[in-house]
């Protein structure tokens, strides 16, 4: 078995962290249960182009467990855990090309390596897959039946290909599922981008402005959990529904210019390009922090950052970067812009993974069941599938709710009975 990652030795610390994961995944593992005794993936060739953590160990068991082909390289090359990648490879044969800080050529290398392995059904976390398999590998995209995305930057990707006629195979938009990024993106991304923001600067919260820009779900999530810490929480957004939700959710909100001079953390989550720039950075306060949580590291304008500065980057501590401003000011930036939460945490927790998991592994079942190919084109998650997921994550939280009685069935579809 080919593979590339950083040391096979770090396996038994890796299965450990995968065993544990794996109890916070209820849903996930009666997906796998189902799949192991079904087969429905049997002799799929598949490749998944994801952050390497623990919770993906156990989507990449289940599809597995279905009879699922698989290899596996990284959608960040930060956020791979080097030894959940040892122990995908040493104790469940599942090829992974992924080493945490790879460089660029690496990370590239390494996607070529997952499409080396001719699958028929692609994963992705950004769209880096499918659109090296469209660049590169043109010639593969009709045996495709399909692809699943997990993040919003890769939906909007998808979507900007189809449009413009460019997308050659059929991909579903797992990030949209409500099972996805009501879930994941609000909670998972709230907890674990605090929780990376802590790792890398053991910073308290309470009392700092902490900036926030972008009140999607991922925003929405941050702010509240900054809130809940004791944090001075500012919105920035460029969508007025947006920025009037974060305003009547109790948070201050205001353009990055007003916003700059005011925050000691910074934070991006808003998929978007160069949110904060040179003359943002310009009228910060000294010591203040960036970092982003968004899908790739271009929220923050680096380039900029660094012409703008008088020296740095000067490496302080583990993941925080030190730039001194022309009058001495300090201003610091995070993993380097990347995504936080994986860079510095551990992404996020298992209970919310195994919702947009579990979503995942079962539309690759929809995808491999339908009588024909899919048309090609971004497809939204089956109602049935969000409906069953939901449905075991309450009963797995010992949560029980109403079911409509026969006269409210009757009430609900009627139109004639009014005052
Ligand atoms: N860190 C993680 O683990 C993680 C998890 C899920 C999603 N993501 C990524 O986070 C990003 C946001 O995801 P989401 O689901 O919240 O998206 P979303 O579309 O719900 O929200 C993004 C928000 O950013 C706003 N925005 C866009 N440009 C802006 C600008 N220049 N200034 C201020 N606001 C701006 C938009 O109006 C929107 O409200 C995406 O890149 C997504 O892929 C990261």
């Amino acid at each position: 078995m080919n593979y590339h990652i950083k040391d096979i030795a770090l396996a038994a610390e890796g299965k450990r962290r995968i065993e544990w994961a794996e109890r916070d995944m209820p849903v996930l593992r009666l997906v796998k249960e189902r799949f192991d005794n079904e087969k429905p993936l049997k002799g799929k060739k598949m490749s998944a182009c994801l952050h390497i953590t623990a919770e993906t160990a156990n989507l990449a068991r289940t599809l597995q467990a279905g009879g699922a082909d698989l290899a596996l390289c990284a959608s960040n090359p930060l956020s791979t855990q080097n030894d959940v990648a040892a122990s995908l490879v040493k104790d469940f044969s599942i090829p992974v090309y992924a080493i945490t800080g790879e460089d660029h050529e690496t990370y590239y290398q390494h996607i070529r390596a997952a499409i080396e392995h001719q699958p028929v059904i692609t994963m992705d976390d950004g769209a880096d897959l499918v659109s090296n398999i469209h660049s590169d590998y043109p010639h593969m995209s009709d045996s495709i039946l399909g692809s699943m995305e997990e993040t919003t930057t890769g939906v909007i990707r998808l979507r900007a290909m189809a449009k413009d006629g460019a997308l050659k195979f059929p991909v579903i938009a797992v990030n949209d599922a409500m099972t996805k990024n009501l879930f994941d993106n609000r909670y998972g991304t709230g907890q674990s981008t605090v929780d990376g923001i802590i790792r890398a600067t053991d910073i308290l919260l309470a009392g700092k402005n902490v900036v926030i820009a972008g009140y999607g779900w991922c925003g929405k999530g941050f702010g509240m959990r900054c809130r809940g810490m004791g944090a001075n929480v500012i919105v920035t957004e460029v969508d007025p529904i947006r920025a009037l939700e974060a305003a009547m959710d109790g948070f201050r909100v205001m353009p990055m210019m007003d916003a700059a001079p005011v925050g000691d953390l910074f934070c991006t989550m808003t998929g978007d390009i160069h949110v904060i720039r040179p003359e943002h950075v310009r009228v910060m306060k000294d010591g203040a922090i960036m970092a982003n949580s968004g899908h790739f590291n271009v929220e923050i304008d680096i380039d900029g950052l660094k012409k703008l500065a008088k020296s740095g980057p000067k490496e302080v501590r583990h993941l925080v970067d030190e730039y001194i401003l022309a009058d001495g000011r300090r201003v610091y930036l995070l993993a380097d812009g990347r995504l936080i939460n994986l860079a510095a945490a551990e992404g996020h927790p298992a209970s919310v993974m195994d919702m947009s998991f579990a979503t995942q592994a079962l539309a690759t079942e929809w995808v491999v069941k339908q009588p024909q190919r899919l048309q090609v084109g971004v497809h939204n998650v089956p109602a049935e599938i969000e409906d069953w997921v939901s449905r075991l994550k309450l009963k797995s939280m010992n949560i029980g709710i109403d079911e409509l009685t026969e006269e409210q069935k009757k009430y609900l579809a009627s139109w004639e009975m009014g005052t």
